[in-house]
Parts: structure tokens; C-alpha cells; sequence
């Protein structure tokens, strides 16, 4: 457990955990997976974050945000937790997490792609404040189509942050 008590702690990813973290890439995605080598890139770069979730220090979830030189909008590419560890709040911890850490960057909002029809991972974004900008045609491999969900990081949402920000098009899951 954490000193306040709870069983799901956060940290960046490692080299060290590049297995797992594949071993998640295959449990929870059926196609555009990332690979050894992809995962080992994001470790290494400076425009994306990549990390993972532990619960009682079983490592189970992953989360990847990207972020794009001179733009606004962060993206998160995947969030993952392994099946049997659903449900105990990892997803909604590194989610926050997420919009923690592109708030420290000065970003204004946060960007994602679900698969339409994964209508569990849909309401699972909705609750936790993000908007359904609508679909993405044929967007995944299998050539199934996406919902784009957005998030504003401030509250009212400020003004001028359509203009400031062109999208960036780092595709995402
Ligand atoms: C989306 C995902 C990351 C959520 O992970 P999680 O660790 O289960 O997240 P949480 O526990 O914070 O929230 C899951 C919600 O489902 C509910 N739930 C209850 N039992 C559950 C179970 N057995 N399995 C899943 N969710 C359950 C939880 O109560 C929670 O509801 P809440 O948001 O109202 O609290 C996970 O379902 C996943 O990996 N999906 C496959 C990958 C994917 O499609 N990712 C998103 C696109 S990148």
C-alpha cells in the first residue's frame, strides 16, 4: 500500500518494464498495438510521457500521453489496465494522472480516440468529463471506426483555445 493508504500506485515506465508492458499491449488491444521497440522509443522521448499503474506493486496498467512542439492539445495514445484488475480505479488514477502532467506542461486540453463500439470505454470517458467530438471513419486497422473525445484541462473553458490550437495529428487509440 501507499502511505495514504491506497493499493494503486503510479510511475514512470522503464526500460525494465518494456515485457509487461507488451504483455498489455497484446491482452488489451485486438489491433495497433505498439511494439518493443515503439514502447522503448516513448521511455526515451521528451514530447511523450509513458507510465505505468501498480497495483500492490503488481504491475497492470499502462498509459502513454503525446505531445506535439508548440501545441496546446496533449493526446493520450493508450491507457490500459489488464483485465482481471478492472474496475479497482487504475484507469480513472492514470487518467488523472495524465491531465496532471499535461497540466504541468501548459496544456489546455486532452485528446483521445475509443473505439465506437467499445461502449464501456466510452462511458468510462464520459464520466470522467470528456466530450464526444464524434466519429472517426474506419480509424483502427480492423477498420473499425473511432469516437474523438476532448477534454478541457480549465474550467470554464478559456477562450481563444479552438483558435490556438491546430490538432495535432499524432493519431491515437
Ligand atoms: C478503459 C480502462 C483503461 C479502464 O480501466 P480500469 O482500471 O478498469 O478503470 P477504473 O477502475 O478507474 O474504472 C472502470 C469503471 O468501470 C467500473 N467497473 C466495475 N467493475 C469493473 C470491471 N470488472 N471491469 C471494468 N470496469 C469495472 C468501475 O466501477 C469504474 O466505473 P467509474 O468510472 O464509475 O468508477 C480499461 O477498461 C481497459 O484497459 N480497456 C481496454 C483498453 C482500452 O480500450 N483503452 C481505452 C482506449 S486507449
Amino acid at each position: 500500500m501507499t502511505p495514504d493508504g491506497s493499493r494503486v500506485r503510479i510511475r514512470d515506465a522503464t526500460t525494465a518494464d518494456l515485457s509487461q508492458l507488451l504483455v498489455i499491449e497484446q491482452v488489451c488491444f485486438r489491433t495497433d498495438r505498439l511494439t518493443k521497440r515503439s514502447l522503448a522509443r516513448l521511455i526515451r522521448s521528451p514530447s511523450a510521457d509513458i507510465f505505468v499503474g501498480c497495483i500492490e506493486d503488481r504491475l497492470v496498467g499502462m498509459c502513454v500521453v503525446l505531445y506535439r512542439k508548440g501545441a496546446k492539445v496533449g493526446r493520450i495514445y493508450s491507457l490500459a489496465t489488464l483485465p482481471a484488475a478492472r474496475g479497482e480505479g487504475l484507469g480513472g488514477a492514470m487518467l488523472a494522472e495524465s491531465e496532471r502532467r499535461a497540466l504541468r506542461r501548459g496544456l489546455v486540453e486532452i485528446r483521445l480516440e475509443a473505439r465506437a463500439t467499445d461502449v464501456g470505454v466510452v462511458e468510462f470517458y464520459l464520466r470522467h468529463g470528456y466530450e464526444s467530438e464524434g466519429h472517426v471513419a474506419k480509424y483502427y486497422q480492423d477498420g473499425e471506426d473511432a469516437l474523438r473525445f476532448r477534454k478541457s484541462l480549465f474550467a470554464p473553458r478559456s477562450p481563444g483555445v479552438e483558435a490556438s490550437t491546430a490538432p495535432a495529428e499524432i493519431t491515437s487509440r
